[in-house]
């Protein structure tokens, strides 16, 4: 249960102060996704055999292209720390036929989520592994002090000193051995042996054939599992390469975090993570709804088949991947769409049953355009800023010259099509252009974008259709 206290705790109210950080605007949505990420937290805490009745409250936002639906649920995930995936319900086929079929998102959520420990258990021994990465480099450097030296035989009962055996003269070259690697040591620290080249085993990548297995729906985790077991008949072939320190040390670095860090225990908390916070973003679930019921020919059939066959998922099932069964009962799913031709309410009603918690997302004016070029953490300006920066070169923004930018990218927007946000990163890539291409080059350190300067590169362009249509 600590697992899940960890990953979950925040309060609506907090998950909504957070997600304001990056999404302007949408206040709706963001407090239905906080709310349906504490709804599964309280779910959790219930004694069991009421949860067992508690039916999983998912979500479905509702809004046009490019408003931040995927992006609200992006930074939810991140949140929560959950291991988080998106996928376009599209892509499903039913079960049989050629396709994706629903259990695979299942699958490539569990391995998201064992990338994503076996990652942060490599962060928790980095410290061990870089020390033990030195050393073996050392050892590769310059053989080891005493013992191990070719020049010296061991005496056979360390204790026994042999007669006339200088223990003053044996004792100095060992300390001298012993500096010898400190003074490498030290070297190495500093940097100044990065160009030596070592020679390393590597296993060898080729060493293993490849077996194609005809890959039907179903089938990719067999094929993996073939590939595994057939890299056990034929071990890795390990084999002598050459390469700079600079190289070696990064190369044993993850060699040793690989080797402390445990698969099986990865492997287990991988699997709760993906049970207890998992997130599955299910986007274009309007494709699949069907309108006008469900008797009206073959592509219809097979939407609501993909509907039918998602059902056991969202409800709670067990699926089989290659590290376990992985139970789904509490992975949030968020399903999202424009809905244009149809309603939620199209789909099975099943499905709608599980998707409770409903919420319309805005499209954006030119308010929120300014706002989303200024405000999030990872604003666009600041991010051009950021880039210009690089090349010594101070951009500065009026405020004037932001609002024209957001004018005009409503302005497209309307006359073109409606891309939302997504249409800010055309227009002010546009703005940029020349900026862009000659800061390199550059005498004045400073440049300052006006609003002039915004409709003397975008004018032209955003009162001709045609060009717009291309161009922004
Ligand atoms: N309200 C918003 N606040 C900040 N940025 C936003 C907002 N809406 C959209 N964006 C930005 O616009 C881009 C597209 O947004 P997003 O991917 O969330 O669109 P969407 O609603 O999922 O659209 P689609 O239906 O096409 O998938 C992202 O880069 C995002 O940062
Ligand atoms: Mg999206």
């Amino acid at each position: 249960m600590k697992g899940s206290q960890r990953l979950n705790s925040l309060t609506p109210r907090e998950t909504v102060v957070e997600l304001d950080r990056y999404i302007i605007g949408q206040a709706d949505a963001k407090r239905s996704v906080a709310i349906a990420l504490r709804n599964r937290w309280r779910r959790q805490q219930v004694e069991p055999s009421l949860r067992e009745e508690i039916a999983p409250k998912n979500i479905i936002m509702i809004g046009p292209t490019g408003v931040g639906k995927t992006e609200i649920a992006r930074r939810l995930a991140h949140l929560a720390q959950s291991p988080f995936l998106k996928i376009e319900a599209s892509k499903f086929t039913e079960v049989g036929y050629v396709g994706r079929d629903v259990e695979s998102m299942i699958r490539d959520l569990t391995q998201l989520a064992v990338n994503m420990v076996t990652k942060e258990e490599e962060e928790g021994v980095q410290g061990k592994a870089e020390t033990m990465a030195e050393e073996r480099l050392l050892d590769l450097l310059l053989p080891r002090p005493s013992g191990h030296h070719p020049g010296m035989s061991p005496s056979p009962q360390p204790n026994i000193i042999p007669l006339g055996y200088d223990s003053g003269a044996a004792k100095s070259e060992e300390n001298r051995d012993k500096s010898t690697r400190e003074r490498f040591r030290e070297m190495l620290r500093r940097g100044e042996l990065d160009d030596r080249v070592v020679e390393l085993e590597v296993a060898s990548s080729g060493g293993t054939p490849v077996v194609e297995v005809f890959s039907a729906s179903g089938m990719e985790d067999m094929q993996s599992s073939l590939q595994e077991a057939f890299s056990k008949f034929f071990p890795k072939k390990r084999q002598p390469k050459k390469m700079k320190v600079s190289e070696a040390l990064e190369f044993l670095r993850k060699e040793e975090a690989e080797r402390l860090v445990d698969t099986e225990s990865v492997t287990e908390k991988a699997i709760r993570r993906t049970e207890q916070s998992g997130i599955i973003f299910l986007d274009e679930i309007d494709k699949i709804a069907s309108r006008g019921g469900s008797s009206s020919g073959t592509p219809e059939v097979s939407r609501e088949g993909v509907q039918r066959d998602l059902l056991p998922i969202v409800e709670g099932t067990t699926v089989t991947t290659k590290y376990g069964p992985v139970k789904t009962d509490h992975i949030l799913f968020i399903a999202s769409g424009a809905f244009h031709v149809c309603k939620p309410s199209d789909l099975v009603p099943e499905l709608q049953g599980r998707f409770p918690i409903r919420v319309n997302l805005h499209a954006l004016g030119e308010e929120d355009f300014f706002r989303i070029l200024t405000e999030p953490k990872n604003a666009l300006i600041k991010q051009y800023i950021a880039l210009m920066a690089t090349e010594d070169i101070h951009l500065v923004f009026e405020d004037a010259a932001i609002r024209e930018m957001a004018r005009i990218a409503v302005q497209v927007n309307q006359r073109t099509e409606d891309i939302g946000a997504r249409r800010l990163h055309t227009v002010i890539e546009r703005v940029l252009d020349e900026v862009s291409f000659d800061a390199s080059d550059r005498e004045e350190q400073v440049f300052t974008v006006t609003a002039d300067y915004v409709r003397t590169q975008l004018t032209e362009i955003s009162q001709n259709e045609d060009l717009s249509r291309y161009i922004l």
